[in-house]
Formats: C-alpha cells, structure tokens, sequence
C-alpha cells in the first residue's frame, strides 16, 4: 500500500471536536466526558459513530425522542430502507426519491456523513422486477441494463453527498445453505453470474468519483477455518482481493455485526486480526449494521431480573468487543448501529420463533443500557499509542 494514497482524517477530527465542545472546561466546571455523545467522543478518534434511521420514526411528531437523538448522538446515518430499490423505483420509471432525499438533506443540516445503503441487493428489489425477470419479459440482457442504469440513476442524483456507498451487500452463502460449499447467492448471481459484482463497482465509481464505495456483508467479524469453502470471512476477503487485483474500484469491506448472546461470538482480539488482515488489502473496513439481541424467554417476557441482566451485560460485552477493535484498526472508519433503540428494532419483526430481541443500546422508553455505557467507556479510554486517528483511503479510480 502506498503511503500517499491515504489520507489522515485525524486533523479534521480534533477540529470537529473542538467546534462540537463550545463550553470550555473551567476549574467550576471540568470536561466531563461522560457527558459527551457517541459522536463527540468517536470524533476525538476520527471515528464516526452512526445509526440505520426508520424514517417513519424519525417523522413521527409523537415521538420527539426519536428525531433528537439521531440528531444528538451520531455523527453518521444510514438509511435502513428508503434507499432501497423497491423504495426507490416501486413502479418501473417512476421514482420516489422524496423519503432518501429528505434523509441527506436531515444528515447535512445536522453535520453527519450519510452511508448510502444500498445500491445492489437480492432483496426488497421492485416487484416489477422480480417478476419480470420471473415470466422472461425481462431477458437477462435488459437486467443487466437496468442494473446499471439504477446505480448510475441514484449514484448520480446524490453525488457528493453521501460518504460511503454499500454498492453490493449479501453476495455470499451461509454454510447452512444449499450447497453447503460457500458461494455466490441470489437473485443476481444466478441470473447474471458473479461478474456482477466488479460491475456495480465500476459503474457506481462511474456516476461518484469520491465516494468510498464497500462491499457489505455479515458473519465476516472473524477469520474461522480459512477454508474458503466454508469460512465466510476468508471467502470475502479473497474476494476482496481478487476484485483489487483485477483493479476494481473498491474501496471498502463492511461487516455487518449482527451478533447474539445466545452464540459464542467472538474476542477483540479476533475481531481486530480480521479488520488488519483486510486493511493489508489497502481497504477501509467499517461496522455498518451493530446489534446484539437475545432470546425473549417467558421469563425475560415475565420481566424476571435474572434472566434479564445476564442479556444485557452479555449484550453490552459483544457491542463493546466490535467497538474496541474497531478502534484499534485506523481503517476502520465507521461503527454503525442497526436503529439504536427497542422500540424501532428489526429484530422482533424478524426473529419470533423463539422470540428475539433487546438488541438495541436504548430500551423502548430511550432509556440508556449498559451497551451504550459500553461503547462510550471504550470511546472515552482509548488513545494513543493503541488507538491512533483514522485513516481513510483515496477513493479508487
Ligand atoms: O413497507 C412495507 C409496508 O408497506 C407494509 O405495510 C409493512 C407490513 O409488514 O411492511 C413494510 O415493509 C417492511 C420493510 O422493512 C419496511 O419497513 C418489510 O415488511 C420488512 O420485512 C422490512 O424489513 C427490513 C429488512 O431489512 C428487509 O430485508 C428491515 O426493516 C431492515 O432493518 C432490514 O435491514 C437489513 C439490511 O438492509 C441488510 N442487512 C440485514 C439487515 C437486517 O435484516
């Protein structure tokens, strides 16, 4: 990797933080900083701490506390659907950019960088398309057309505004698919093959010449066997530098982090050999999807205490593992939280069989946790020389 092609982004950094922190610490009233936000103390790290934003929450008058802390505590947003196609494009032609654009002009009113989320992904794509491509009124050969002009349209109409794309999320298998044998899935890669995925790069690099652009995916926090056969991480990475190889514009690795206490998860240590081994490809790395549910027990249900708290520690604890080798990585640039509270989680929508959730760093009532606690205890007491400003690549050409 050559030196030149990074830049430091600690400068900017300090200078934000000394905008953000207008009252100065007197000998009457010291700097306390566990009075700071998330994104104040991520900033002395040059790290910007971000959350998924549910638009519909964050328009909803009744709940205020939504809107007032997105805006208090994250430097960053990502929006969890309006971006998406089927949001998007819900009728071939016909755009609704109404929710997206309100979501970048909030993030610029409110000083926050905006991860763009997501330009190619099996789901929540248009009906239109889906069932096109179904019936064969859409030939692969049109498919290929349409994919490239969405990018181009949506890459084109927030150029300059957004910070980092998620061009393709999601591409590879779990081992508990079918083939067991990890490889490229879904609706894109069976219909026009892996080549797919250099395409999107190229063409979004194509419409932004300054956006970094990532590749998104989960179960990729740590390295497990090294068989690309059935580690998903060295799968990616491999990937990763394959693409890098071939010249392919991509800037960046995305790990989700979808954790659950009920699984063994993963040590800082672990976490943070994943984020260097992908930074010795020349690629930034970013946490862009953070949360930690548990099991809905009858007894967590019943509000038994017992069951309860062992949930949130081990939740806070895996929060906290992500975040802590986040900081000791400079690549890693972002860590972002999928909603950041009970109340607006994907997490019970989606897991009921046993129920899941408790995912989020505020309870329903936006009541602190100890994961959030967690996360801005690591920002509080991280620094040099283990923790250093971030650095972030030169957007590939
Ligand atoms: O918009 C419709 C609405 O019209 C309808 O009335 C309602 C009834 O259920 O559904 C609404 O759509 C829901 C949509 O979110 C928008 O709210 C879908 O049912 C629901 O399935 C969808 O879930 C989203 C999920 O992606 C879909 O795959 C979650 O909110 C969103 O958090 C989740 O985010 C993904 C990331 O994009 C990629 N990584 C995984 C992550 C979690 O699954």
């Amino acid at each position: 990797m050559k030196l030149r092609q990074w830049t430091t982004v600690g400068a900017v950094a300090v200078a934000t933080v000394a905008a953000l922190n207008t009252v100065p610490a007197t000998a009457s009233r010291p700097y306390d900083p566990t009075a700071q936000s998330l994104a104040t103390l991520g900033l002395r790290h040059g790290l910007h701490v971000g959350t998924a934003v549910n638009m519909d929450a964050l328009n909803d008058a009744s709940d205020p506390q939504y809107r007032k802390l997105v805006t208090s505590e994250f430097s960053s947003v990502t929006a969890e659907n309006v971006m998406k196609w089927e949001s998007l494009e819900p009728t071939r032609g016909s755009y609704n950019w109404g929710p997206a654009d309100q979501l970048v002009d909030f993030a610029k009113r409110n000083r926050q960088s905006v991860r763009g989320h997501v330009l190619v992904w099996h789901n929540q794509l248009p009906a239109w398309l889906t069932s096109g491509v179904a019936d064969g009124s859409i030939s692969k050969q049109e498919l290929r057309e349409l994919l490239r002009k969405h990018i181009t349209t949506v890459v084109n109409r927030y150029k300059g505004k957004i910070w980092q794309w998620d061009v393709v999320n999601e591409a590879v298998s779990d081992p508990w698919d079918t083939p067991s044998t990890l490889h490229y899935k879904g609706f894109w890669a069976e219909h026009l093959g892996p080549g797919y995925i250099a395409d999107a790069f190229r063409w979004a690099r194509a419409a932004d010449p300054k956006a970094l652009l990532f590749y998104n995916d989960y179960n990729i926090e740590a390295f497990g066997s090294g068989n690309p056969a059935d580690d998903k991480t060295q799968f990616v990475y491999d990937m990763t530098k394959s693409l890098r190889a071939r010249g392919v514009p991509i800037d960046g690795v995305g790990s989700q982090g979808h954790l659950g206490t009920q699984y063994g998860n993963f040590d800082t240590l672990q976490v943070t050999a994943a984020l260097k081994k992908f930074a010795g490809l020349g690629v930034a790395t970013a946490f862009t999807e953070v949360d930690v549910r548990s099991q809905l027990t009858a007894a967590v249900q019943a509000g038994n205490a017992e069951e309860i708290n062992p949930r949130l520690q081990a939740s806070a604890a895996n929060f906290s593992v992500l975040m802590k080798a986040c900081l000791a990585v400079r690549s890693c640039l972002s860590y972002t939280v999928w909603g950041f509270s009970d109340n607006h989680s994907w997490v019970p929508g989606w897991f009921d069989d046993p129920p899941e959730g408790l995912a989020t760093i505020y309870d329903e009532n936006y009541q602190p946790k100890r994961a959030y606690h967690e996360l801005k205890s690591d920002l509080i007491f991280a620094g040099p020389p283990y923790v250093q400003p971030r650095v972030a690549p030169k957007p590939r050409r």
